[in-house]
């Protein structure tokens, strides 16, 4: 790949999913020496300059990761020409990707699990609702997602 790719990661809120698929993709491809660059966003606006939720704190820091410092911020036009990639942690998300993409959008845009064979069309599941234990799931889905993500781009 001729330019470091720049990878945005989109889910609802960008305080639960997104922020944890930005640190493990991050962390993935510091491990592997991959040059990129990532970045998260929500598809909506109502928790914009908050910090993660806390229990997606509690979990990247059992993982040896801080997010504290992250602020949530919505997509923007200028997200669809400065990324290579977005990646959409489920299908609403990505329905809302493509509704609000420039006529000059350039950033290849996908289901984000679509990545991890086996897994294709299957969506990072919202765990904002429920307890601590969706976001195990999520960590887990995030970094399978992750080390797909580096391998693939390591080799393209
Ligand atoms: P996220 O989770 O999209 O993974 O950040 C959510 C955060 C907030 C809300 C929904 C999902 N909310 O309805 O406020």
């Amino acid at each position: 790949m001729s330019e470091a790719p720049a990878l945005l990661f989109v889910c609802l809120g960008n305080i639960c999913r997104s922020p944890l698929a930005e640190a493990a993709f991050r962390r993935e491809a510091h491990l592997q020496g991959l040059a990129a660059i990532a970045d998260s966003a929500g598809t909506g606006n109502w928790h914009v300059g908050e910090p993660p939720d806390q229990r997606a704190c509690a979990i990247a820091r059992a993982k040896g990761i801080s997010i504290d410092d992250r602020r949530a911020r919505q997509i923007s036009r200028e997200d669809y020409r400065r990324f290579t990639h977005i990646f959409a942690l489920d299908e609403d998300n990505l329905n809302a990707i493509f509704s609000c993409a420039p006529s000059d959008s350039s950033a290849h845009i996908s289901l984000l699990l679509d990545w991890v064979p086996g897994r294709e069309g299957q969506p990072v599941v919202d765990p904002y609702f429920g307890d601590e234990a969706g976001f195990e799931v999520t960590w887990r889905d995030v970094s399978e997602a992750a080390r797909s993500l580096v391998e693939r781009l390591a080799r393209s």
